[in-house]
């Protein structure tokens, strides 16, 4: 059986001031009627799974809990990490939790802050990963790429294994120069961080490469606490745990990796322009959110939360103007928002 992972602990920073650190990214409705988590969870309808598991910020409780119950629908608990710790040693409690009982499921692991346009397609690259999953390989998802983002991991396809590909090497954000060789040979992918393995696989090649992860994970879920839906684990031995991605820890040197294709208009909203290009848009290439007057404006992105915002003769910006902080940037350099976050971060 599939048991879901759903990692809802990132902090989102480069969608400031829309993303702020108690209400982050994954919480907010940025595409369609439902928050980035919800629709995470309602992708799934249609797989054979078990109650999807939740794992955030014990800061990011609440709101994880009533956008759940917004759903109706069953999981099987919030674990709520003390301190984030990156996504190695989130998916390690989950995996932990997973087998408790004798238990090994298959883990789908999933951002929940991507944007996946096409469900069925989703599902189907879910369903040919099963497979090789329980022969015991770390599935990845590849999303064939375009441009040399140099966020993303990337995966080099070696031969076919059944309904996927032996990943001959997985490099974690490489440098942009180092992302155009890529693209332009053709023989990478774009990991879309959305990965499917054993519990038990995945704790067994954490061991190996990140021992220590590895135990200060074992040792942080010997103490569990659960209230209502809550599960909480030993703080202090969670706290000494490093920080880590999952693909820098265990996806960069397993060597048991496959990829799966899979071409389901992915997106990782990973900035304004990201932002701008999945929303809808109107003639003149504006996606308006909230209430904004306009005379020629072109290709801009705003939104408008308690104000009327109005532009006139711009183009290519982003403006989101929110209660209490207003962001006006050049939509090409929007990536760079994350450095006014690490400037206010300091001027606390
Ligand atoms: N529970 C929990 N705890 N979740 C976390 C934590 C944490 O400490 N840190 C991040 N997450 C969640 C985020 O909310 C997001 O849903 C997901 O894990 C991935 O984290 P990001 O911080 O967004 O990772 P990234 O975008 O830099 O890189 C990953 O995703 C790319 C595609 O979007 C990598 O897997 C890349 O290889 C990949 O290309
Ligand atoms: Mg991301």
């Amino acid at each position: 059986m599939i048991l879901p992972i759903i990692m809802a602990g990132g902090s989102g920073t480069r969608l400031w001031p829309l993303s702020r650190g108690n209400y982050p990214k994954q919480f907010l409705k940025l595409h369609g009627e439902n928050t980035m988590l919800q629709e995470t969870i309602s992708r799934l309808n249609g797989l054979e799974h078990s109650p999807v598991m939740l794992i955030c910020n014990e800061e990011h409780r609440f709101i994880a809990a009533e956008q759940v119950r917004q759903l109706d629908v069953k999981h099987s608990g919030i674990f709520l990490e003390p301190v984030g710790r990156n996504t190695a040693p989130a998916i390690a409690l989950a995996a932990f939790k997973a087998i408790e009982n004798n238990e090994d499921p298959l883990l789908l692991v999933l951002a929940a802050d991507h944007v996946i346009e096409h469900q069925a397609a989703f599902l189907e690259s879910v369903e040919k990963a099963k497979s090789l999953a329980l022969q015991g390989k770390l599935v990845t998802f590849g999303i064939v790429g375009n441009t040399p983002e140099t966020g993303y991991g990337y995966i080099k396809r070696g031969e076919a294994i059944e309904n996927g590909f032996v990943v001959n090497s997985f490099v974690e954000k490489p440098d942009l120069s180092t992302a155009k060789q890529y693209i332009a040979s053709g023989d990478y992918y774009w990991n879309s961080g959305m990965f499917l393995f054993k519990a038990s696989r995945y704790l067994e090649e954490l061991k190996a490469f990140r021992p220590d992860i590895y135990s200060a994970c074992e040792k942080a879920v010997e103490v569990q606490n659960s209230d209502m839906d809550f599960v909480r684990v030993d703080k202090a031995a969670f706290e000494a745990c490093p920080d880590e991605s999952i693909d820098y820890a265990v996806m960069e040197h397993t060597k048991d990796a496959v990829v799966v294709p899979m071409d389901a208009g992915w997106n990782d909203v990973g900035g304004f322009a990201a932002l701008w290009e999945v929303s809808e848009k109107d003639e003149n290439g504006n996606a308006f959110i909230g209430d904004v007057k306009s005379v020629d404006t072109k290709n801009t992105l705003v939104f408008g939360e308690d104000k009327l915002v109005s532009t006139v003769g711009v183009e290519d910006l982003v403006i989101v103007n929110t209660k209490d902080a207003v962001l006006v940037a050049h939509k090409n350099e929007s990536q760079k928002v994350k450095e006014v976050v690490n400037q206010l971060k300091r001027d606390q």
